[in-house]
């Protein structure tokens, strides 16, 4: 599994769909995981929820314009956003509670394998559809 460092410097290959805005947040979401990874302690309970915050404006934007330019798979995207931010949450009620090293375990492994998956699938899709709808 790559980490958020690498995925980052593989972003051109790899990730970039070409939707300026959609750029511009995945590559700010792996900044973000790449942060929170590397803190520990007081910071890493900060850099979660930045983390967290971060992830909820990325799925209400990329959500609202699913919704104004009627992408056909918004309920399928809408539940894969709502399913990795439900266990986000809870990670950050342990996080923020003093209790890090299951969250930590989470984002390295589960969150970055999710959104490698998410990115080039669902994203790219919604991608095309903006740039067909441009
Ligand atoms: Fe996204
Ligand atoms: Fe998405």
């Amino acid at each position: 599994m790559l980490s958020a460092a690498e995925m980052l410097s593989q972003f051109e290959n790899c990730y970039q769909l070409g939707d300026a805005s959609m750029d511009k947040t995945h590559q700010e979401s792996l900044r973000h995981c790449h942060e929170t990874a590397a803190s520990s302690g007081p910071q890493f309970a900060i850099a979660f929820q930045r983390l967290l915050d971060h992830t909820q404006a990325h799925f209400d934007e990329e959500e609202q314009r699913m919704l104004a330019t009627r992408h056909g798979s918004y309920k399928e995207h809408r539940a894969d956003h709502q399913r990795i931010l439900g266990d986000m949450t809870r990670f950050n009620e342990r996080v923020q509670a003093g209790r890090g090293m299951m969250a930590k375990a989470w984002l390295t492994d589960s969150l970055l394998a999710w959104f490698d998956i998410h990115a080039k699938t669902m994203d790219s899709a919604l991608a095309s559809d903006l740039k067909a709808d441009a």
